[in-house]
């Protein structure tokens, strides 16, 4: 899979016989509408643009490294899967893929109910004036303080991950005079194809309550005896980066198994069942998404034809799309700082972010594309790596890609896809400053998270 494990060869990679990049792209400069925010082009100059502006005028306005949010695609997104879940069903947007307050505002004009999983995600989600019972509250050990701000501030559901979450929210909401609507995380014994750190559904691991060995039926038995909370449904998320159907199939064949084995012991229909995220998005041109509606009417089916099969009433169904909302709508702006050929291996272009900006290509072995945004060339293509400025030989951008030979310092390099999970996993590794998020839209550029400072960071270091 990785191409560093190819044997040495000339530097124009035409040596290279597999993966992604086997073969330069026929057309260097051209932008592949997969894996761009839908509103990127190139103008007449030949720089990228987005939303009607150039990344030349962004890069002066706002420097560089920078994400650039196309604002208009984001939200057609965010409507794309709220039109194709209807009113039968609600779609929560996953805040950890990328949370600021305006995303909030638009996923609340969208119609959307939002995702969060710590204190942090939902001060951000109330400070920005998403109703509280259009949130839902996630995570494996959420601390006593965050049971206590959410049920406090009537979240519209807690999900609960372990047996001691769920006495802690029961009496959480019973000391505060409330009962909190919950549903229950389970783990159905899913392999989802994806990279392990991403994959949640197989039991070995710290997610959810195991379905297997009746822990999930005992976590029901105990959720129905508590007044505090009102169990309202089962949620299973199997993983991200996922583009095969079938792991959500086998999910919510087991989930539907497990609520008529509630319906047959307590006698009890539950109404919701979350299947939620992970469905996947384009890196590169090899990636083949599915697209909202496609979604939506396979995973109705599958719920409604297991129901059927059980003789149960069809749940409401929930889902959690993170990366597939948000994902595809920016691009990371470098500025190349040095370019390093390397004879018979490829070329290192360095640019002024890495690894503290992506770390997901040094976590997950992540593929990304990349282009030349300030120009267009008409070069021969070269082997690149791009990486960063940090201490770290790890410290890798985009693994392979073909860049024009001529690229020089000074050039603009933009990476797509970097919308979901690439500021919200930013760092600030050797001190380096995480990079502002720019949404654009109509003509118009404005700062959704600014750039940070080096006051910023010395504010926290108080010596
Ligand atoms: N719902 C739950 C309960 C989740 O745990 C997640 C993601 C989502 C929804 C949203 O999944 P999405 O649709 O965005 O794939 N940092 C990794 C991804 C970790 C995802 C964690 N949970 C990455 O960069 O690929």
């Amino acid at each position: 899979m990785s191409r560093s494990a190819h044997p040495a060869g000339p530097r124009h990679a035409d040596v290279l016989t597999e993966g992604h990049y086997s073969a330069p792209p026929a057309d260097l400069n051209a932008l592949d509408p997969k894996v761009w925010a839908h509103t990127v082009g190139r103008d007449a100059d030949g720089a990228v643009t987005v939303g009607g502006i150039a990344v030349t005028q962004l890069a002066e306005e706002y420097g560089t490294p920078a994400y650039i949010l196309d604002e208009a695609d984001f939200r057609e997104r965010a409507r794309a899967w709220r039109t194709a879940f209807g009113t039968e069903a609600d779609v929560f947007y996953a805040g950890k893929a990328f949370l600021s307050r305006a995303v909030v505002r638009w996923l609340d004009e969208e119609g959307l109910n939002l995702d969060v999983c710590s204190g942090g995600e939902l001060a951000t989600a109330l400070s920005a004036g998403m109703p509280a019972e259009r949130i839902a509250f996630h995570g494996n050990n959420k601390s006593p303080e965050e049971i206590e701000r959410a049920v406090a501030a009537g979240v519209g559901r807690i999900v609960l991950d372990s047996f001691q979450e769920i006495v802690r929210v029961a009496h959480t909401a019973e000391s505060l005079g409330k009962r909190q609507r919950v549903q229950i995380r389970i783990t159905v014994g899913v392999e989802a194809h994806t990279h392990e750190f991403i994959a949640t559904a197989h039991e070995d691991q710290k997610f959810g309550i195991p379905l297997a060995g009746g822990q999930a039926a005992e976590a029901v038995r105990r959720a129905l005896q508590l007044d505090g909370i009102e169990l309202i449904g089962i949620h299973s998320h199997i993983g991200s980066q996922i583009f095969d159907m079938s792991g959500f199939e086998v999910a919510a064949h087991r989930v539907v198994g497990l609520l008529k084995d509630i319906r047959d012991e307590h006698g009890v229909e539950l109404p919701e069942i979350d299947l939620g995220g992970g469905l996947g998005i384009a890196y590169t041109s090899d990636d083949d998404p599915r697209e909202p509606h496609e979604i939506a009417k396979a995973l109705t089916e599958i719920v409604t034809r297991e129901c059927e099969g059980a003789r149960l009433r069809t749940p409401r169904i929930s889902v959690e799309p993170g990366r597939a909302i948000v994902g595809p709508t920016a691009f990371t702006l470098y500025e190349v700082g040095t370019v390093k050929p390397l004879d018979g291996l490829r070329t290192y272009v360095s640019v002024d972010g890495g690894m503290s900006d992506n770390i997901r290509t040094a976590l997950y072995d992540a593929e990304y594309s990349v282009a030349l945004a300030s120009r267009t060339s008409d070069a021969e293509p070269m082997l690149a790596r791009v990486v960063g400025k940090h201490c770290e030989s790890g410290d890798i951008v985009v693994k392979d890609a073909f860049l024009p030979g001529d690229l020089a310092p000074g050039d603009l390099i933009a990476v797509p896809a970097t919308g979901a999970y690439c500021r919200s996993m930013a760092s600030n590794y050797n001190h380096v400053l995480r990079p502002p998020v720019v949404a654009v839209r109509d003509g118009e550029a404005r700062v959704i998270v600014r750039r940070e400072t080096e006051e910023d960071l010395l504010r926290l270091d108080v010596g």
